[in-house]
């Protein structure tokens, strides 16, 4: 397949201010004279702005790293998971047709493709909203049929729920992926055979459908104000170049039988978490997308201040009355309880907690420790506290939660 700009391009392309700050902050992964390497999370990060590459977003991002135009065209054009054309403005789906999706029927589900979206792959929808395209082999071959749409996956189909599903998102909602056939992961469909024990430890989703609907990002277009920028390697380079502590924790090696972290308070599970995990999915603190600057700010790092300092506490909710902590993703209401117990109740008073507050909170939640760090609370009270929503607790005014 010939793989070539499309002939028709926007003037020009920008990130939005949190994406830039994110891209700014890939960049500086990489040693002097080597920014090119992020060509790739780059590119990518256009993509999920605008949907696909244009080639003024592909030419700005060559001059960010200080490549020629054509060396960026050539990634761009290598790799089949970039789009050089236009996609659905709502999704752009991608069917799996290698071997295991193929005989459990993609096929069909290609047909449903051809009659609901368009007869050929690439090609938008009547009405602009859809695009298809048939992949290879996605990973998720135990649970085949599948198709990719925006970034999660939709498995176990059939031709009639592929369609049903395709109607859903042209009208405007998202319905929700994992097994589409009642199927809780990829478990025997009659149900486990063995390590039956854990049938008893399910939520209502598996844990890739439940991340998957928490951020609620599926058909989304990215804009950088999803999920919180952190730069742990910023953070450990950082820590590096401080002198050592003074006291009992100066004593203690950098590395030890506890592993990297070793030395670290107990119950201290607020390590910055490095990059390529989940750390990506969380929501963008307000203030960070302004620039560079805000990027270089080392994440918080609980590990430096295991005593931990008790923040500052309220006899009572203020005038107006205590905020809805619940609105914190992670928090329910025993939580909520807790922190009015220790005299928190307002959204800015934990948007205001330093690392060394974090870790006491985190310590003193009885049968919650480390909730503060591991949910990011202070960086979701940042928003709330500034009139703000994150995509958590508006979907808690609406009552659409589950959890
Ligand atoms: S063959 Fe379809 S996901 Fe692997």
């Amino acid at each position: 397949m010939l793989r070539r700009l499309h002939s028709e391009q926007p003037d020009s392309f920008a990130f939005t201010p949190a994406n830039q700050a994110w891209a700014d902050a890939q960049i500086t992964k990489y040693p002097e004279g080597r920014q090119a390497s992020a060509i790739i999370p780059l590119l990518w990060r256009a993509q999920e702005q605008e949907g696909w590459l244009t080639r003024p977003a592909i030419e700005t991002i060559a001059d960010m790293l200080g490549m020629a135009y054509m060396r960026a065209l050539e990634v761009a054009s290598f790799y089949f998971m970039f789009q050089l054309q236009p996609v659905g403005s709502v999704a752009h789906i991608q069917i799996c047709g290698t071997t295991s999706c193929m005989i459990c029927g993609a096929e069909d589900l290609v047909a449903v493709c051809k009659e609901k979206i368009a007869p050929k792959p690439h090609m938008l929808s009547a009405d602009g909203k859809l695009s298809w395209e048939e992949v290879e082999c996605l990973g998720a071959c135990a649970n085949a049929p599948m198709a990719q749409i925006g970034k999660d996956y939709y498995e176990d189909l059939t031709a009639k729920r592929f369609g049903e599903i395709l109607d859903e998102l042209a009208a405007g909602k998202v319905p929700v992926p994992g097994p589409q056939n009642g199927r809780y992961a990829a478990e025997p469909k009659s149900g486990l055979t063995s390590l039956t024990d854990f049938e008893s430890g399910r939520h209502q989703y598996n844990a890739s459908v439940q991340l998957a609907t928490d951020i609620g990002d599926t058909v989304k277009r990215i804009d950088g104000t999803e999920v919180p920028l952190i730069t742990p390697w910023q953070g450990k380079a950082a820590n590096k170049a401080q002198p050592p502590k003074p006291g009992p924790d100066a004593m203690m090696p950098p590395s030890g039988p506890d592993g990297p972290q070793g030395g670290r308070a107990k119950g201290d599970a607020a390590a910055p978490r490095d990059i390529g995990d989940a750390s990506d999915k969380r929501s963008e603190a307000p203030g960070q997308a302004e620039g560079v600057e805000a990027v270089a700010k080392p994440p918080l790092n609980v590990a430096d201040a295991p005593a931990g300092v008790k923040p500052q506490a309220l006899d009572g909710p203020r005038d107006g009355g205590a905020d809805d902590l619940k609105q914190i993703k992670g928090v329910g209401p025993k939580l909520e309880q807790l922190c009015n117990d220790l005299g928190f109740y307002h959204f800015d008073q934990i948007a205001g907690w330093t690392a060394e507050e974090v870790a006491w909170v985190d310590e003193n939640l009885k049968g919650f420790k480390g909730r503060v760090s591991r949910d990011n609370w202070v960086e979701q009270a940042k928003t709330l506290a500034s009139g703000g929503e994150t995509e958590f607790s508006s979907r808690v005014k609406t009552g659409d939660v589950y959890d």
